[in-house]
């Protein structure tokens, strides 16, 4: 009932030469994908090189951010109208990586999510717990004031067109993945949270991923639990072999 959607962030790496070879080996070696979904998400300056690539073929095109204003005197910004131009149908809001080292809060991201459904960009709005959270046992208070923080305000129809990934901070590039069972709480909690959002059918139609160290190795059980709905994959995303393997989870 959920389409599994499989993710790679490239965050801050290839430049257009190297992100054309990752596509064309991403291509070569895709296969059937007709049950899933497949976007990668590269940085802004090879999104035009990676479009014209992937015309015509399965896998989406998706960008890393997009600030909230469709144009005007914002020196460095990205708009939703700008990445729609530029053939993207997704765009992440909230990484943990904007929020800890961009100083991204939950209200700009609840703006920031807005502004992308506004311009027909589908969403992928990211939380997690830090270390310390989870340590103290504050991970599902942190992570459902989060949920609730970013989707505020919106209408159950507005979040039935969001992504959530969770994304726990310590499991991002550390290769301390969740447990799926750890996992799989988490999810059921933020499926719960947007049940009291949006209701219970809307809720269960959201695809919520999980992100944070998913490798070839670990990605078939995560991809087990009931729901997971995806990953938004880093570091194993910059290579086709590992990403394609993490595509084609069993
Ligand atoms: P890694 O897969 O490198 O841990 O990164 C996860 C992530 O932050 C994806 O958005």
């Amino acid at each position: 009932m959920r389409t599994p959607l499989l993710a790679g962030n490239w965050k801050m790496y290839k430049t257009t030469g190297e992100a054309r070879e990752l596509i064309e080996a991403l291509l070569h070696g895709l296969g059937d994908v007709s049950d899933r979904e497949v976007l990668v998400c590269p940085p802004f300056t090879a999104l035009q090189t990676v479009g014209a690539l992937l015309a015509g073929t399965p896998v989406k095109l998706g960008a890393q951010d997009a600030y909230t204003e469709t144009q005007g005197a914002y020196t460095g910004a990205i708009s939703p109208l700008m990445l729609r131009d530029l053939g993207c149908t997704y765009v992440i809001a909230g990484h943990s990586e904007r929020r800890a080292i961009f100083g991204e809060d939950d209200a700009l991201i609840n703006r920031k999510v807005r502004a992308a459904l506004a311009h027909g960009l589908l969403p992928i709005m990211c939380v997690g717990e830090t270390k310390p959270q989870r340590d103290a046992g504050q991970a599902e208070t942190i992570v459902v004031a989060q949920v609730r923080a970013g989707l505020a305000g919106m209408t159950p129809e507005q979040i039935g067109q969001i992504v959530i990934a969770y994304e726990p901070v310590w499991a991002i590039g550390t290769g301390d993945t969740a447990t799926p069972d750890d996992a799989q709480a988490m999810h059921a909690t933020i499926r719960r949270t947007l049940a009291e959002l949006a209701g219970t059918d809307v809720a269960a139609t959201v695809r919520i991923q999980y992100g944070g160290s998913v490798k070839p190795d670990n990605v078939d059980e995560l991809m087990a639990q009931p729901d997971i709905d995806g990953a938004l994959v880093g570091g194993a995303s910059l290579k086709a072999d590992s990403f394609l393997r993490i595509v084609h989870f069993h």
